[in-house]
């Protein structure tokens, strides 16, 4: 057990609250992160944290938080919980168990019950640890045309995925999803790649920015220049931490092929290629399908979604799948007024016009993704994965990718 066991508290009374304290510092393997009453901001914390273990104190008369407790249990499964209480009736014992509890400490508390929850919950976690390991499924929204709305996707497309999301900004020098989302980040992906040999649970959390209760932001760098020193390798690495936590894992990429972004691209189950309607987009994307398919990725790994559609296009450009292929997922619809102003209040329009076409356009994207069987996606190892990385940031690979785009 290298790592800390770490510990929330919910609904303790003061008295109650400096005893467990009190046991945790005595026996010393644990430490609290966080202890409060308001169950729902406690239960927000414990969703991004995923703490060791969570100990859910039962007043004489209450029911055991039965909701809470369930929704942590199928949502947090690496943590344990405990239920608490100064009345340990078998009634209460019982109750607390069929709820999905799977310890009950009797308060006061007696120093050897507690080292034997502590055990348990060491031996709860290594139990975990030995699992095999979540494989989040990641999503990589790009174009390789700027201002085609591949942040607004992006940042819409986390929002509606109805389980544990991060949204990554790998626009390392001119990231803005803070903006998109509202929040005010203090760390960014410098900060992850940098910690990268380090990141336990809580220190990886303390890097992200949470938006909402499913959502949480890694931002890119304030200061652009702090980020020139990160590597393919570095975002194979960061991206692998985040994989091993999250359910998806949503990109924001640069427009550019050069190796970081072709780290991130190589690493994505899926990736959704923006576009507008306009010939310079359309032609861009097709180069880019082009690229795709001389890097080998698998067909069905690249979606297309034509972003700002209207029935005013020219119809000759309505008819954009002739020049693009059958891989059209979506088409998400124009309306400034509307994304300009959820950009400005910080609100995806997901959740700020749940109802909008716009919304419900990209909610049936997201639904496509994560609907969709993940077995198919070929496993490559970690070596040819690795190797594949470095040998296209070499300069002979990037001189023939532009040989592609130049011949396209
Ligand atoms: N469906 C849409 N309807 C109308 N306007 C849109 C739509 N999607 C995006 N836009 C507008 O397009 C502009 C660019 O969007 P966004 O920043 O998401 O694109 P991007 O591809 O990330 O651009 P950048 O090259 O700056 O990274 C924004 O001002 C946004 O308001
Ligand atoms: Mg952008």
């Amino acid at each position: 057990m290298t790592q800390p066991l770490t510990f929330v508290v919910l609904n303790a009374a003061r008295d109650d609250l400096s005893e467990i304290r009190t046991a945790l510092a005595a026996d010393g393997r644990g430490r609290l992160l966080m202890a409060s009453d308001e169950t729902e901001q406690i239960s927000q914390n414990i969703m991004r944290w995923r703490p060791s273990a969570v100990i859910v104190m039962l007043g004489t008369q209450s029911e055991p938080a039965p909701l809470l407790i369930e929704r942590i249990a199928a949502e947090c499964p690496d943590t344990m919980i405990i239920c608490a209480s100064r009345n340990a009736s078998p009634d209460l014992i019982l109750r607390s168990l069929r709820s999905g509890a799977r310890e009950f400490l009797r308060l006061p508390v007696i120093p050897e019950e507690f080292k034997i929850v502590l055990d348990r919950t060491v031996e709860f976690s290594v139990g975990r640890a030995e699992t095999p390991k979540k494989r989040g499924r990641v999503v990589a929204v790009f174009s390789s045309k700027g201002g085609c709305g591949v942040s607004f996707i992006a940042a819409n497309l986390a929002a509606a995925i109805n389980k544990p999301t991060v949204l990554v900004d790998f626009n390392l020098q001119t990231g803005d999803l803070d903006l998109f989302l509202g929040v005010e980040p203090k760390f960014s992906v410098t900060d992850l790649v940098e910690n990268r040999a380090r990141l336990d649970d809580a220190l990886l959390h303390s890097y992200l920015v949470p938006h909402s209760a499913k959502l949480s932001l890694v931002a890119a760098p304030r200061e652009a220049g702090s980020a020139e020193d990160i590597r393919p390798e570095h975002i194979f690495d960061v991206i692998q931490v985040l994989r091993e936590r999250y359910s998806y894992i949503v990109l924001d990429t640069p427009h550019t092929f050069d190796g970081n972004t072709l780290a991130a691209l190589d690493q994505s189950d899926d990736i959704l290629l923006v576009l507008s309607v306009d010939i310079p987009s359309i032609r861009s994307a097709q180069r880019a399908l082009q690229i795709f398919d001389r890097l080998s990725y698998p067909r069905h790994k690249v979606r297309v979604v034509i972003n700002r559609w209207s029935k005013q296009i020219d119809p000759e450009l309505q008819r954009v799948e002739r020049y693009i292929g059958d891989r059209v997922v979506g088409h998400v619809p124009s309306d400034y007024r509307a994304v300009v102003s959820s950009i400005n209040l910080g609100q995806p329009l997901v959740e700020s016009q749940p109802a909008s076409v716009i919304a419900r356009e990209i909610k049936r994207i997201a639904a496509t993704i994560t609907g969709s069987t993940e077995g198919h996606i070929e496993q490559e190892s970690r070596s040819r994965r690795m190797k594949s990385i470095f040998r296209r940031s070499t300069a002979s690979e990037s001189l023939s990718l532009r040989e592609t785009l130049d011949k396209a």
